[in-house]
């Protein structure tokens, strides 16, 4: 059974982790809008995978017998400057996200609540693949710069991300 503290914190959690859904939906729309396509496949892909971390969150609450409880998603902004602020952005999120986790973590750990402590070790080693991704992502767009046939290569490549 689930402490109510650490229920909470999963709540929480699960609602921020549909904000990063939207967030990253909305810098895919923004991508689309400006004719690169290849990026916003790669967020729509990036936008499905925290939709998993959101569900794989929800079945555990209820598989521990809480209750989940869905709050209402923030707005998420809706337009950036250009491709390498949508990648900053993306990188700052993750590194949030981890921020979260950690805390997280730290509640589980505090609660001696082995069970969530062994659950959250996969979202602990998650958050080092999609900080790396970011990151990743943010310095090709970077080295680009201006060079759009750079940038056209760039967006053929992240297209192949399923
Ligand atoms: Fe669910 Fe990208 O962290």
């Amino acid at each position: 059974m689930l402490s109510k503290k650490m229920e909470a914190e999963f709540n929480t959690q699960i609602n921020k982790e549909m904000y990063s859904a939207y967030l990253y939906l909305a810098m895919s729309t923004y991508c689309a809008n400006v004719g690169c396509c290849g990026y916003a496949s790669w967020l729509k892909v990036q936008a499905n995978e925290e939709m998993e971390h959101a569900m794989k969150m929800y079945d555990y609450v209820l598989e521990r017998g809480g209750d989940v409880v869905l709050e209402a998603i923030e707005k998420p902004q809706s337009t950036w400057n250009n491709l390498v602020d949508v990648c900053e952005n993306v990188l700052k999120h993750e590194q949030y996200v981890t921020s979260c986790i950690n805390h997280l973590m730290g509640v589980a750990v505090e609660e001696k609540d082995y069970a969530s402590n062994s659950f959250l070790t996969w979202y602990v080693n998650e958050q080092i693949e999609e900080e790396a991704n970011a990151d990743e992502l943010c310095k090709k767009t970077k080295f680009a710069g201006d060079d759009k046939n750079a940038i056209l290569l760039l967006n053929e490549k992240l297209a192949e991300r399923k």
